[in-house]
């Protein structure tokens, strides 16, 4: 695999879409049920990560040219910044992408924010990756929620040092 991670472009907002909804309709469904992975689906058009992608931080993984994942930071405050989107290709899933993407993002801040100490990222899906963020360091800090228009999800917060 030759594996690489750059700015996004405007180009990718549409496979931005497609990798996160991929996420819901594959990996998600099971813990959110059909209501809450539409409302999650739906929250975030193409056109909404194009502006988004003017106030926040979006990465794209290629392996070899193509793309197999992105990643969103968010400054909150000074002192903290939020992973507010993480999503790897249903194929590549478990082959440590979402890993070094971890790690990009933490080098990234470290550079490019200096003031920021804490970490976060809030999951609505806590059972089926809480324990990824746990092995990146991330400890749980408590009870959080993913504002979807018209169907917020309960979420868990966890969050680090850097
Ligand atoms: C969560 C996600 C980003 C992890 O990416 P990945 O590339 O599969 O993870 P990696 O291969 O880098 O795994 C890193 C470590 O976490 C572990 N891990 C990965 N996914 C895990 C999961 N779902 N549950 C528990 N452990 C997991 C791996 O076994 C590995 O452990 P090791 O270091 O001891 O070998 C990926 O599963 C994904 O994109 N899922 C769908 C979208 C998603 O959940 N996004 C976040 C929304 S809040």
């Amino acid at each position: 695999m030759a594996f690489s991670i750059r700015p996004f472009r405007d180009s990718d907002a549409d496979t931005v879409f497609r990798l996160r909804a991929e996420a819901f309709v594959t990996q998600f469904f099971e813990e959110l049920g059909p209501e809450r992975c539409a409302a999650g689906v739906n929250a975030y058009m193409p056109s909404d990560y194009l502006r988004m992608a003017t106030e926040m931080k979006f990465f794209i993984a290629e392996d070899t040219g193509i793309p197999v994942g992105f990643y969103t930071i968010k400054r909150i405050d000074e002192s903290t910044a939020e992973l507010l989107f993480i999503y790897v290709s249903t194929k590549y899933l478990r082959q440590g992408i979402g890993s070094r993407m971890i790690r990009h993002s933490e080098e990234w801040i470290r550079s490019n924010w200096p003031g920021v100490g804490t970490y976060l990222v809030d999951t609505g899906i806590p059972k089926y990756n809480g324990d990824f963020y746990r092995r990146m360091g991330f400890t749980d800090a408590g009870a959080s929620a993913c504002p979807f228009p018209n169907l917020p999800i309960p979420a868990l917060r966890l969050s680090k040092r850097l």
